[in-house]
């Protein structure tokens, strides 16, 4: 059985939904994506349209549509911008489930934000979904702009946080109308409880709550409303962030030796190790005292093998030093603001203490994991954060050092999960396995790249490995792309429109070549 059918079984059941206000006869996005439509690309690899009928898309932006066509005159290879045109509009064609406001308060906006194929809104996903579209948000109170999409998902995160702070995905609000979708068959078992009305999956990621940051950051960096941060729950869910990553700094034994009570354990009745936690739902072992914040989990919602996860606590220390701005700029708030800033200031400094090691071939690299106790695991990982997106994210420069370094070893088979062969080369993981590599992976590697030769080979791989569907893939088999996984992910469909739209600013020849 190929990926495509073993992870598109696995999903076809939770997506089954009509919108409020989408017409019936809409269809189901998850087969739309996988049957090719007319009219097909002019170039060599004839790819499908894969945008919508207007009438069935769940949100309609002017500015996007704008930013689509005139994208045309600058991207001239007619299969590149065909992916651009069917991925960049992806969440707001497909994933928009519901936005409306809250129940108790009509000023309150509020978008439920799907991550595609599967009916929840993860924290990660809808953050980055949103991402895609930044460079085109403007200040704007209209309930129609990009600006008040964005303060619905902000909103609605905001909510998520203060009912569940350690969970990553999560049911649509009561004011929808919408019911919750099922995850596992069994329950899984895990501490603090959650009630599967609130949460669709209670895995601690680190990252997620980087992403609620990130969101913030963005919002704010983009359209300077800082009234909206005084509104609503936002400072609340920041309480609660830093006093649950606060929490994660524990290590696994007292000073005394006795061993601590952590605050988040989690277990899964499953065959995957990656699905669960070992120690009866604890972990490996970490060192107490390092300043560095557990994490079950990886973005991949795969387990950590090594809690101290260097990537996220990346992430997270970089976008809780910007949204200490943002909470100084709110008033009344400055010791959380310096507080805040001062938490960022020490995982930095434990990132480096802890985060680096010396390679006997690459010299001196970030790792990917590590314990505290000296062990460490030497890898990447497709998603973002990962290793190889830390400039992306903005934790460090691309000339730094210790990042090229890492950079090198990371796209090169001494990197574990790094999937060669004739189709694509690109990072993967042990979420879709052994042979799949990950095309968001490969953005990450242009976005960054400041090198022409290295940017068009791996746009040149992307284009030629979408089986024909002109969408982007969760991942595809290095050697064999009809085996591929996720028919529709809009956040990879989204940051490849971004990729372009920054190569458009950054490096606009690329743009200008073929790729057939
Ligand atoms: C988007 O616009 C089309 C018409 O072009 C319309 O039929 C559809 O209902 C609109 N979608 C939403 C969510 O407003
Ligand atoms: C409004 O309702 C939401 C969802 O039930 C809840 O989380 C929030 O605390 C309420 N807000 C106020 C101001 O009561
Ligand atoms: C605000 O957004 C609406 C809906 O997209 C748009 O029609 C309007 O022109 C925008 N206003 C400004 C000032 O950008
Ligand atoms: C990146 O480099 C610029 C210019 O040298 C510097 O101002 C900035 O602080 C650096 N950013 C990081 C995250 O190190």
């Amino acid at each position: 059985m190929s990926a495509m059918m073993a992870f598109g079984s696995a999903f076809a059941a939770a997506a089954i939904l009509i919108l409020p206000g989408i017409n019936a006869q809409c269809p189901d996005y998850a087969n739309y994506a996988i049957q090719k439509h007319q009219p097909l690309s002019t170039g060599r690899y004839q790819l499908s349209y894969m945008r919508p009928e207007p009438a069935c898309r769940t949100f309609n932006s002017s500015v996007v549509e704008d930013t689509i066509t005139s994208m045309k005159t600058v991207i001239k290879d007619p299969d590149l911008y065909r992916i651009f045109e069917n991925s960049f509009p992806n969440t707001l064609d497909t994933a928009v489930k519901w936005k409306g406001v809250a129940a108790n308060n009509s000023e309150e906006e509020l978008t439920f934000l799907i991550t595609g194929d599967i009916n929840a809104m993860w924290l990660r996903d809808s953050a980055n979904q949103m991402q895609s579209y930044l460079p085109l948000v403007t200040a704007n109170s209209s309930s129609n702009s990009l600006a008040s999409l964005y303060r619905g998902v902000i909103n609605l995160q905001a909510r998520y946080i203060l009912e569940a702070p350690h969970c990553n995905s999560f049911q649509p609000p009561v004011e929808s109308g919408i019911g919750p979708s099922q995850n596992q068959p069994n329950p899984d078992y895990f501490t603090p409880p959650v009630d599967s009305s609130i949460a669709f999956e209670c895995k601690y990621e680190l990252d997620s709550l980087a992403a609620f940051l990130e969101l913030s950051t963005n919002y704010y960096e983009a359209t300077g409303d800082i009234e909206f941060f005084r509104k609503f729950q936002w400072i609340d869910a920041i309480n609660t962030i830093i006093s649950t990553t606060e929490a994660l700094l524990i290590g696994t034994y007292a000073a005394d030796g006795s061993v601590n009570t952590i605050p988040y354990t989690w277990s899964r009745r499953t065959t995957s190790a990656t699905e669960t936690l070992d120690n009866s739902g604890r972990g490996n072992p970490v060192q107490d005292g390092t300043g560095l914040i557990r994490s079950a989990f990886r973005p991949s919602d795969d387990s950590t093998i090594y809690q101290l996860f260097i990537p996220a606590n990346m992430m997270f220390t970089r976008y809780l030093d910007s949204a200490s701005t943002i909470m100084a700029n709110v008033g009344n708030q400055r010791n959380l603001a310096n507080h805040m800033h001062n938490f960022a200031g020490r995982i930095r400094e434990a990132i480096t203490k802890y985060g680096i090691v010396n390679h006997p071939t690459y010299g001196q690299i970030y790792a990917f994991e590590v314990d505290g106790f000296g062990s460490h695991n030497i890898m990447d990982d497709a998603n973002i954060p990962s290793l190889l997106s830390a400039p992306f994210f903005g934790y460090l420069n691309i000339s730094d050092n210790v990042y090229q370094n890492t950079r090198k070893l990371i796209l090169s088979k001494d990197n574990a999960y790094f999937m060669r062969g004739p189709v694509i080369n690109a990072v993967g993981g042990p979420h879709a396995g052994f042979g799949q590599a990950w095309p968001m992976a490969s953005i990450i590697r242009i976005f960054t790249s400041t090198d022409s030769s290295e940017i068009t080979s791996t746009l040149k791989e992307l284009v030629s490995s979408t089986a024909g569907l002109g969408l982007m893939h969760e991942s595809i088999n290095s050697f064999n792309q009809q085996m591929w996984s996720r028919q529709w992910f809009s956040w990879a469909n989204g940051l490849f429109g971004q990729c372009l739209l920054d190569l458009k600013e950054r490096m606009p020849e690329v743009l200008d070549k073929s790729y057939q």
